[in-house]
């Protein structure tokens, strides 16, 4: 399964942040944002990925992530011109795409989801697979309706008067029908290819599964200046109690034995001094204690 990251938008909410750099390259405690999803999707054995962000940005996402060669990936790049909808990515990665199944992650969704996803991404046939979450505020998302015995009936775009309380978060897995579905699709009143037209065209063929996430799983929303900066508060809550961190890209590499032990050794000792770099190195000295199931050897 390859993985499309969405980093593009315009980042109006976070002005005058965002004048200079996007709103997923914005520190949320200790990392840039995007490795929160980069890690998510890692952490859920993609390895090949597209990230789609504004022409301005992209040579900063470059920078800052490379060919993912050093984390054992492959990214290419790829510019969306103006913010267009969610669903244009289909579009512009399509010879990216290929004939493959194709995940879809927002630059700017935190989830601290421990292996919430993992059956979604390594059962998936075909169709398509969205998830569930119980927000108070479903007017801001796309809200899924459920019938009584758990099947989704309707999704609806930001309705005025929600059908529930589930939302549908940022992460969204497809098969291969996902490019003809989005080239069918008439931009929205608001000038977007909206990807819940996406999601409605699968349900409407009958081949939409949405599951739902439960209590115990966080998903954290960065676009306000507010909001980030509580998503800043509950990694730095989280990882100060644990002692482990969240959304880092070359941890999750090594769990899923993209990368070998030697080779994070090898990047970790690299980096300046600092307190991610210590962590890694801790990391690796844990896995020599206690082997990480799944590492890959020299
Ligand atoms: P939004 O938060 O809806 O929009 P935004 O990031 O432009 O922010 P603002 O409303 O403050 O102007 O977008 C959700 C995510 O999807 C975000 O990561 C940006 C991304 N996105 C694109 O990359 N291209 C698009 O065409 C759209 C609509 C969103």
């Amino acid at each position: 399964m390859k993985g499309i990251i969405l980093a593009g938008g315009a980042g109006s909410r976070l002005y005058p942040l965002t004048l200079v750099a996007s709103k997923q390259l914005q520190p949320v405690y200790d990392k840039p944002m995007v490795y929160y999803p980069l890690a998510t999707m890692i952490e859920n054995g993609v390895r090949e990925f597209c990230l789609i962000s504004t022409p301005h940005d992209l040579p900063r996402f470059e920078q800052l992530l490379g060919n993912g060669s050093a984390w054992g990936l492959s990214i290419e790049y790829r510019a969306q011109p103006k913010p267009q909808g969610i669903a244009q990515a289909f579009l512009i990665a399509e010879s990216f795409i290929g004939s493959d199944s194709i995940s879809l992650i927002l630059g700017d969704n935190i989830f601290y989801a421990g292996d919430s996803f993992r059956a979604a991404f390594d059962q998936f046939r075909s169709g398509a697979v969205v998830f569930g979450y119980h927000v108070h505020d479903p007017e801001r998302y796309g809200v899924v309706e459920f019938d009584s015995q758990g099947c989704a009936v309707s999704i609806e775009e930001k309705p005025q008067q929600p059908k529930s309380n589930y939302a549908v978060p940022g992460l969204y897995i497809y098969d291969n029908q996902v490019v003809e579905i989005t080239k069918s699709l008439r931009p929205s009143a608001r000038g977007e290819l909206e990807i819940t037209d996406v999601n409605v065209t699968y349900l409407q063929r009958r081949q939409l599964q949405v599951h739902r996430l439960n209590r115990g799983f966080a998903w954290l929303d960065a676009g306000t200046s507010s909001s980030l900066h509580d998503a800043s508060a509950y990694v730095q809550t989280i990882e100060r109690r644990q002692g482990i961190k969240i959304g880092c890209p070359e941890e999750a590499a090594l769990h899923r034995g993209f990368i070998s032990l030697a080779h994070l050794e090898k990047i970790s000792t690299e980096m300046p001094n600092c307190e991610y770099r210590d962590y890694l190195l801790n990391v690796c000295a844990e896995a020599k204690r206690t082997p990480v199931l799944g590492t890959a050897s020299e």
